[in-house]
């Protein structure tokens, strides 16, 4: 059974979509570990009703690296194959990047390269974007930049506000983040430069 840690630091929607994904068979692994730089975040919450060991593992006062460093003990104690950021607000150092390779994804709720960091898709509403949407890349030390994985697209609707356009983008990424990992957990793909080619399933 390949094992996925998650890094939270919120109310960790995303985490139950790939709980419930890893409870129903549809993720290739199980959810081994559940990390967060903030103690009351409702994800790890989540976690421990589901069984899941979670971990607060506070930030302040604590130089990025040496922070880094206590997480990546804590992911390798638990044996992870994969690590998802789910709507985790911090930046990875470049020493937590380079002890997992390709092996670190993120969600961002914008079809990237549009719209990164923050508030994405009240920035894409406001540019009056009519297609929005969600992304799953794999993580690079520079901000929302890596190799995508998958992509959802959103139609934007005349009477869309940020929020219920934030909802129906919200609805895609649960859709798409446990069938993104799956794919990465199966191992069936390689990188071509940038481009992330998923391979096709054995006949
Ligand atoms: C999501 O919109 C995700 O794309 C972004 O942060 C938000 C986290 O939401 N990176 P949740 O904690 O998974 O509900």
């Amino acid at each position: 059974m390949k094992r996925v840690g998650v890094l939270v630091s919120g109310r960790g929607s995303n985490l139950q979509a790939l709980i419930a994904a890893a409870q129903e068979g549809r993720l290739g692994g199980e959810v081994a570990v559940v990390i967060s730089n903030v103690a009351e975040a409702p994800a790890l919450g989540r976690a421990r009703t589901a069984g899941i060991p979670a971990l607060a593992c506070d930030h302040r006062g604590t130089p990025r690296e040496e922070h880094d460093r206590t997480v990546l003990a804590a992911l390798q104690e638990h044996g992870v194959d994969l690590v998802c950021l789910a709507g985790y607000t911090r930046l990875l150092s470049s020493a937590f990047l380079a002890a997992l390779p390709h092996r670190v994804v993120n969600i961002h709720p914008s079809l990237l390269p549009a719209f990164p960091g923050l508030d994405a898709q009240r920035r894409a509403w406001e540019h009056g974007v009519k297609v929005a949407g969600a992304t799953v890349h794999l993580v690079e030390e520079a901000l929302d930049a890596g190799p995508i994985v998958m992509q959802e697209a959103v139609a934007v609707r005349a009477d869309d506000t940020p929020e219920t356009l934030a909802a129906r983008i919200l609805e895609a990424e649960h859709r798409i983040y446990p069938r993104a990992v799956r794919l990465l957990l199966d191992g069936r793909w390689r990188l071509e430069g940038r481009r992330f080619i998923a391979e096709p399933e054995p006949a």
